[in-house]
């Protein structure tokens, strides 16, 4: 089954989910300006970690998710069209970001603050509201590693919510240099990481990931504590 996304007249990307056998269909439409910066495009990772969840939909359902850095937030959205318990989030420095989030949510006919929320959460930063979200099952990330000086700030902001809820941090990252790494990090906060196989993934759902993923290298992995 392809995941490609089609554009729509209104500026925004049409994503079909679809199941193999069952007749499941999820339409979502992702509003994107793609003059602005990072937060308004929809980049690679994000429809492979949507179609990963896609495949996972019976076991996020009643899920409390919580997605960090989530731009236009495909992924979250998805979860919460399945029925998970969704929380979005991207930096509290991009109030235009925030609203676009709520933008998007809007689109797919989920209202912010009742069907879904969207919070500022910046990585390293624990501001008093931080506390306040949560408890969650798990997390979820596409594309927050893109830039190697803000790897300790995410993974600080991770240990944090793994060691408070006892959740998982399941994230799409994209390779961009094999000279990133995160392991010394993981070792300094506790952590762990697993690699997915989402190839094997795909074939039992019917999905294809290597299609999805076109020229780009992205990989699937669960971060946990150590
Ligand atoms: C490469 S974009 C990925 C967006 C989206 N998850 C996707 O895959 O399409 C990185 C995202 O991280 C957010 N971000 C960057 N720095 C951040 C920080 N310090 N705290 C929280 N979010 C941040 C950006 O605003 C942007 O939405």
């Amino acid at each position: 089954m392809s995941g490609a996304a089609v554009c729509t007249n209104s500026g925004g990307r049409r994503f079909v989910f679809r199941a193999a056998s069952l007749p499941d269909q999820l339409d979502l439409i992702v509003p994107e300006l793609l003059q602005a910066s990072y937060s308004f495009y929809i980049w690679p990772s994000a429809p492979v970690l949507a179609w990963f969840l896609w495949s996972q939909r019976n076991s996020i359902c009643g899920k409390r998710i919580l997605e960090i850095g989530s731009g236009t937030a495909l992924p979250g959205i998805l979860a919460a069209k399945c029925g998970a318990i969704v929380t979005l989030t991207d930096s509290c420095t991009l109030p235009k970001s925030l609203a676009h989030i709520s933008h998007c949510c809007q689109v797919n006919g989920l209202t912010p603050g009742k069907d879904i929320e969207v919070v500022g959460l910046s990585w390293g930063l624990f501001l008093k509201d931080n506390f306040r979200i949560g408890p969650f099952d798990l997390i979820i990330g596409s594309d927050c590693f893109y830039d190697p000086a803000i790897f300790e700030e995410i993974l600080v902001t991770i240990a944090y919510f793994l060691e408070r809820d006892n959740a998982r941090f399941l994230f799409t990252y994209q390779e961009r240099s094999s000279d990133w790494t995160i392991e010394a990090l993981l070792k300094k906060w506790n952590l762990k990481a697993n690699l997915i196989d989402l190839l094997s993934i795909g074939e039992v759902h019917g999905i294809n990931f290597a299609e999805l993923m076109g020229d780009h290298s992205i990989h699937l992995l669960e971060i946990v504590r150590a």
